[in-house]
């Protein structure tokens, strides 16, 4: 049995928040040989989209080791020096604590786990995204393994035919549900329609539960209680052989849906998929990007990774979110573009609020300018 393991966190930015640093890169790539070597894991790659650095891992140690999440802590904080020392962007954005106490969880990384009973050939997908939020899985996944106009072989292939189980979360609440497609898909999609609230965390394939898909669902602004960035979240798909084609899942990203996290956390983008060549954030810091790495699992062995959205067959939904992004930009700080205002309560929203709270009087009483004389209304 492996497990694959994939810890992504902003430890810098490059220039800004559009890109990763080299030097990150290797130190990163440095540490993870070793642990190779010693045998703490049996592969490794270093994953990078925008100003995130994701450790792709491969070991026997089971999800949420102790030993593995360590590593990862290790990484993080040495890449933060790093970054400390080149007076990156944001040093050691996505660390929320200084101390590591057996599990990375709650501390600012995000997490995706999957063990897997490696088939007779096991390719795998790792999606990374920049600026944007756990929920910008939800749509790809439902047109993954619930919508039969992405994935024929929902109707072809008779593993698949049964349907697949979805588990989300309930973000705000702490809670998990599961519901059945296609039998249940209508409740389903009541709830991961509303992505900033709930999201799905694994996907099994029902026939046997076997876990297909698993993503992190980390929000970064619930840990913290303030504005720390995006939480550019990450996700695991195993294709081929009872699961989805490498194609299907792929062909979920070939018409782009608009996502939360673009500039400042705050806005709503397309979500463009792009090869690793592409994969930076500028524009706009962004629009928001995916990027993913293909794999062929070989006794643990990550064989890979190829650049599965370097494809020239993307370049039309590249170009479509190209106008989707022109288009949500000629928006400026207006709704549907910026984000509704109880998601932006993690931004300066509050401290704004504060200051002209009472301005705010119930609108039967006497004219505004003789009740608030001394505020801006007045000229002072
Ligand atoms: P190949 O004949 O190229 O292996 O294709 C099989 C397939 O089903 C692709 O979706
Ligand atoms: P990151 O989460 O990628 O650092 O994005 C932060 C941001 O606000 C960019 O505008
Ligand atoms: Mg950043
Ligand atoms: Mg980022
Ligand atoms: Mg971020
Ligand atoms: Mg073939």
């Amino acid at each position: 049995m492996a497990t694959l393991s994939v810890l992504k966190a902003d430890t810098g930015g490059y220039v800004g928040h559009s890109a990763t640093h080299p030097d990150l890169v290797e130190a990163a790539e440095t540490l993870l040989k070793g642990k190779k070597e010693d045998g703490t894991l049996l592969d490794f790659c270093v994953g990078q989209v925008g100003d995130d650095v994701a450790l792709i891992l491969s070991h026997t140690r089971g999800a949420e080791s102790e030993a593995i999440h360590r590593v990862a802590w290790e990484v993080f904080q040495q890449t933060t020096d790093v970054a400390k020392r080149l007076k990156l962007y944001g040093a050691g954005q996505d660390l929320l604590s200084d101390a590591f106490s057996g599990n990375l969880k709650g501390l600012g990384p995000g997490i995706a786990e999957m063990e897997i009973d490696e088939r007779p050939s096991e390719p795998v997908l790792v999606f990374l995204a920049d600026k944007t939020e756990p929920g910008a899985w939800n749509l790809p996944l439902y047109r993954i393994f619930a919508d039969p106009f992405n994935t024929p072989g929902l109707v072809i292939d008779p593993k698949m035919h049964d349907g697949f189980v979805f588990e989300i979360l309930d973000l705000k609440a702490d809670q998990a549900a599961r519901f059945k497609t296609p039998e249940e898909s209508y409740d389903l999609l009541m709830f991961i329609g509303a992505p900033s609230h709930y999201v799905v965390r694994r996907v099994l394939r029902a026939q046997d539960e076997e876990v297909v898909a698993a993503t992190s669902t980390q929000k970064l602004s619930l840990m913290a209680g303030r504005y720390v960035g995006k939480d550019d979240p990450v996700m695991i798909v195993r294709a081929q052989s009872g699961f989805p084609a490498v194609g299907e899942i792929l062909e979920a990203f070939a018409r782009p849906h608009l996502v939360g996290g673009w500039m400042r956390g705050s806005h709503v983008g397309p979500i463009m998929p792009v090869g690793f060549r592409d994969a930076v954030a500028s524009r706009f810091d962004g629009p928001p990007r995916v990027a993913c790495y293909g794999f062929q699992l070989n006794r643990g062995r990550l064989v890979g990774p190829r650049d599965l959205f370097a494809d020239v067959a993307f370049d039309p939904a590249r170009r479509q979110a190209g106008e989707m992004a022109e288009m949500m930009r000629s928006m400026g700080p207006f709704e549907p573009h910026r984000l509704p205002l109880d998601e932006m309560e993690y931004t300066t929203m509050p401290e704004i609020m504060a200051r002209v709270r009472d301005r705010f009087v119930p609108v039967e009483e006497a004219p505004l300018e003789e009740r608030q004389e001394g505020t801006a209304a007045t000229g002072r």
